[in-house]
């Protein structure tokens, strides 16, 4: 019964914790949607936004028999090919089966086989790896459901790469590779995998096979509240003082992203473990410093170079960046954040013009940038997710509205 702090708030675990895993009712439903749907499916979103522990999950629920290349493999043994001989290989059980000419192959297909055939890394008289490995699939799956899951796309993110996703793709539709009738499910960051297809002349057919789930990001504060509560409360039978504080503090330094929740949760469980196994708004100053210290360095670091050496103008690039870390949206523009300025810094504002527009841009430049400039132009995202998190763990406002950083905890 008696668990340690580490076997609950798992940040890195590739493996789900069914104790800890919380419900994503949205995203769950548009996955299995997905999985009845005739096309190969896109998970996308940030680092760390939990893509991994949602398709295992769901397809774990579903009693749905997957594999997992990891495009993260391939993009060091160079190809996508090469994971899969990899994952087939591993266990042992690649049918040895000789290999016949598709008798059904059409264009795109053939070319595709073709440029498969090119890279001549398997043995002939053997089945090629892709196919080997939705053999071995639709094999092991028996009369289930069988997924090929390629994760961490981003890894992979280069024209060759691409190029060859799009043949493999296009060799699904193939009378010999549907046979086996093994989905694909592709897990990454970029959002735009499937507007590279719209883009690609040739690749546009692919396009049409590929279904984009809506992204997965930050949790809801409900979400985030069960979450830190099943780990301190239920896991590890701590007290919670002043609980709606304290839920609200760790939904709000860690944007909500599952793996920094786990990872923040981790280090106020490691404070309060061995001893009164309390958590107070106190417990959380402490755990802000070593946080900060710890997973949140760059993030300090760079922050703080961008920050007004000295008192001047009111230190308004200081409560400008103290004003980014209290959005919460994706893109803020100049008139967002001078409004968020204004109400935070209602004093030190009055009467005065602000040049938010300028502070921003400033932001933006430099070699380690807190902000860039969206596609469009009109507007920012943080360079680094983790920005906002920084800004909000490491900045505090005094009542004379005067920015402060919170000092580095000695580690
Ligand atoms: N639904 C969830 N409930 C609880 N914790 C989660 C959930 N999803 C992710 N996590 C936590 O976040 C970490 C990162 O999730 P992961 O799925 O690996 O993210 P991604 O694949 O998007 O990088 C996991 O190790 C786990 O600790
Ligand atoms: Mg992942």
């Amino acid at each position: 019964m008696a668990q340690s702090p580490d076997s609950v708030f798992t940040p890195r675990a590739a493996t789900i914790n069914p104790d800890m895993y919380v419900a994503r009712e949205d995203l769950e439903k548009a996955l299995r949607d997905g999985l009845n749907s005739q096309q190969h499916l896109i998970v996308h979103g940030e680092s760390g936004t939990g893509k991994s522990w949602l398709y295992k999950k769901v397809l774990a629920d579903l009693k749905v028999y997957f594999e997992v290349a990891n495009l993260a493999n391939a993009s060091r043994l160079g190809s996508i090919t090469n994971e899969l001989r990899n994952l087939v290989s591993r266990d042992g059980k690649a049918e040895k089966t000789g290999y016949s000419e598709s008798k059904s192959a059409g264009f795109d297909a053939l070319a595709a086989k073709a440029a498969l055939d090119h890279t001549g890394q398997y043995e002939y008289g053997q089945k090629e790896p892709f196919e080997a490995c939705l053999s071995a699939i639709r094999c092991r799956a028996g009369k289930r459901k069988g997924i090929l899951v390629l994760d961490n796309l981003e890894a992979a993110f280069t024209d060759a790469f691409l190029k060859e996703l799009a043949d493999l793709l296009i060799l699904c539709d193939d009378e010999r590779y549907a046979e086996y009738g093994v989905k694909i499910l592709i897990v990454g960051v970029p959002g735009g995998v499937r507007e590279y297809y719209y883009k690609t002349p040739h690749h546009a057919t692919v396009a049409n096979r590929l279904r984009e789930l809506p992204e997965v990001s930050r949790l809801t504060r409900e979400q985030c509240t069960s979450l830190a509560k099943k780990g301190f409360e239920q896991a590890l039978g701590y007290t919670v003082e002043s609980p709606s504080a304290v839920y609200a503090h760790i939904a709000w330094v860690t944007d909500r992203i599952p793996q920094m929740i786990h990872e923040y949760c981790l280090e106020v469980a490691n404070l309060v473990h061995k001893s009164d196994r309390v958590i107070t708004t106190e417990s959380l100053n402490k755990a802000d410093e070593l946080w900060l210290a710890q997973s949140m360095y760059h993030g300090y670091s760079v922050v703080e170079q961008h920050m007004n050496e000295r008192d001047t103008k009111a230190g308004r690039r200081n409560q400008t960046l103290f004003s980014l870390g209290c959005t919460d949206r994706e893109q803020v523009k100049a008139s967002d954040i001078e409004d968020v300025i204004r109400r935070q810094f209602p004093n030190s504002t009055r009467d005065t013009t602000l040049n938010v527009t300028q502070i921003l841009a400033q932001l933006a430049k430099g070699g380690q940038p807190v902000l860039k400039r969206t596609p469009k132009g009109d507007a920012y995202t943080f360079a680094d997710p983790r920005y906002r998190m920084a800004l909000r763990a490491m900045l505090t406002k005094s009542t004379e509205e005067r920015v402060e950083k919170v000092p580095l905890a000695n580690t």
